[in-house]
């Protein structure tokens, strides 16, 4: 039985598998520019962050219809479970998909068509986290969610994703003022490839209550400190990190040193089609490779769920 844990860094497009990209650019007529699925996975040799999501949206282009978004989520959710996997706050990036002339509602309908049955056929209770992405303009993050507003009940908060450098969460105040209001949750990918000060602007400018990421947070020790007192869960993604090169090895940076630290530390997989690993993969990954024993693996299942937005009483059925 593997060890239960909630998934709260995973981008339902980077769950698309080369062999459904290619059955679904198929189905709808579209080429993709590679010849096949193995050319394809050779192209997985990224050299940063910006040489994966060319990647990435580039694959998106097959997905066109509620049932494409459907068969998505479906094949995320049947792995994650199968992984131990019970709670999934899961991202997707509208304006991906809108710019390719994809309707907001066909995206949220089609995801929503899986994830509001997943819990009885998979046993894994589904969030939907909307993410804006920060290197297009403010006033598009608004527009997305002025469009998102019929589709509410169906999101429960707002995050931040792409390319980050240069695209300061300061950027996005107003939308994330907007969201809040509407009674959002607010969390923003920050230290990935940024400087630990966007993590420090995410907090006090954004107001969000979980850091994506948060990689590079050890380089400012009273950032650290600070998260540590305020208990702001950063959602890791080691193998993530490993692939596009903003770190070595896996045991950089040093995963026990920041759970000692008192950092409320979780381990997700971002995007596990092109990462090499679902949840249950990173996390053994990680255990392998930094010699974590079971105490350790039961902290940062319990991280996961207590780092979750489930409320208390949902968090002891999930487990
Ligand atoms: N960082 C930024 N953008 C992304 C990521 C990520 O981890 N995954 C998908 N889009
Ligand atoms: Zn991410």
């Amino acid at each position: 039985m593997p060890l239960p844990i909630a998934e709260l860094h995973l981008h339902i497009e980077g769950t698309l598998e080369p062999e459904l990209a290619f059955a679904l650019a198929a189905r709808n007529g579209v080429t993709l520019p590679h010849a096949d699925t193995d050319a394809l996975r050779r192209a997985y040799d990224f050299q940063d962050l910006r040489s994966f999501l060319d990647l990435y949206y580039a694959l998106m282009d097959g997905l066109r219809t509620e049932q494409d978004f459907a068969d998505l989520a479906d094949a995320y959710l049947a792995r994650a479970a199968a992984q131990g996997v019970r709670h999934a706050e899961i991202f997707f990036d509208p304006q991906a998909h809108t710019q390719r002339g994809v309707e907001l509602g066909t995206v949220v309908e089609g995801l929503w068509r899986v994830l509001g049955r997943s819990e009885e056929r998979h046993g894994v209770s589904p969030r939907l986290i909307m993410c804006f992405l920060r290197d297009e303009s403010a006033d598009s993050a608004l527009a997305t969610l002025k469009a998102a507003e019929p589709y509410l009940d169906r999101i429960t908060g707002v995050g931040l994703d792409s390319a980050e450098v240069g695209h300061p969460p300061a950027k996005f105040r107003e939308v994330y003022e907007a969201a809040a209001a509407l009674g959002l949750r607010r969390v923003a990918h920050a230290g990935e490839e940024g400087p630990p000060a966007y993590i420090t602007e995410a907090l006090d400018v954004l107001g969000v209550e979980r850091v994506d990421h948060g990689l590079r947070c050890p380089e400012d020790p009273a950032l650290v400190g600070r998260l540590v007192r305020e208990r702001v869960p950063l959602t890791l993604c080691p193998l993530s990190n490993a692939r596009l090169r903003a770190v070595d090895t896996l045991a950089d940076p040093p995963l026990p040193a920041m759970l000692d630290a008192g950092l409320l530390c979780t381990v997700n997989s971002d995007a596990p089609a092109y990462f090499g690993g679902y949840a249950g993969d990173t996390l053994d990954a990680v255990r392998r490779t930094l010699g974590l024993d079971e105490e350790r693996l039961r902290e940062l299942a319990r991280n996961s769920f207590l780092a979750s937005f489930l409320d208390d009483d949902e968090e002891r059925r999930a487990r």
